[in-house]
């Protein structure tokens, strides 16, 4: 005896595989909607190669939606408790955020120059001038060779602000 698929049968079956494909189409959408977006991922850890920072010109970078600072000191430059020292090299490393009311300071010459307000920054990331109430903040970082990892605490990140608080 032939099964004839009548017109109720039918669309009974179309229903059914529309509600799959929808079902799937929703779970997909679901994991995306969970999922970190992208720009979250990679903005945890930044790895920045301090070899290619040249001496007296500091860089910045972006790390989480915020500038940080890279500055390779010169030998004129002097020391800090601060000082993030690689081999021969010692470096300051900061957020870029002025500590009066966040704006962002400009290298100027030797010392980052607040526009807002007229806070400096001397090349210590020490407040000299101005309203600014502290130093520019200390990022979270690890070392590993020449390079830091912002967004993880290592050894060196702990010990300069320990010294940074005493
Ligand atoms: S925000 Fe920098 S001095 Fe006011």
């Amino acid at each position: 005896m032939s099964k004839e698929i009548n017109r109720r049968d039918f669309i009974g079956y179309s229903f059914a595989a529309v509600a799959a494909v929808g079902g799937a189409a929703s779970l997909v959408g679901m994991k995306q909607a969970w999922d970190p977006l992208p720009s979250v991922l990679a903005g945890g850890f930044t790895e920045i190669d301090l070899s290619a920072v040249k001496a007296g010109e500091p860089e910045t970078f972006t790390w989480r939606g915020k500038p940080i600072f890279i500055l390779k000191k010169t030998a004129e430059m002097e020391s800090s408790t601060r000082d993030l020292v690689i081999g021969a090299d010692r470096f300051t490393v900061a957020i870029g955020l002025c500590t009066h009311l966040g704006c962002i300071p400009a290298w100027k010459k030797d010392k980052w120059k607040c526009a807002c307000h007229g806070g400096e920054f001397n090349p210590s990331a020490k407040q000299v001038f101005g309203p600014p109430p502290r130093p520019l903040d200390l990022p979270p970082f690890s070392v590993k060779g020449t390079s830091i990892t912002l967004g993880e605490e290592g050894p060196e990140y702990k010990a300069i602000a320990d010294a940074m608080k005493a």
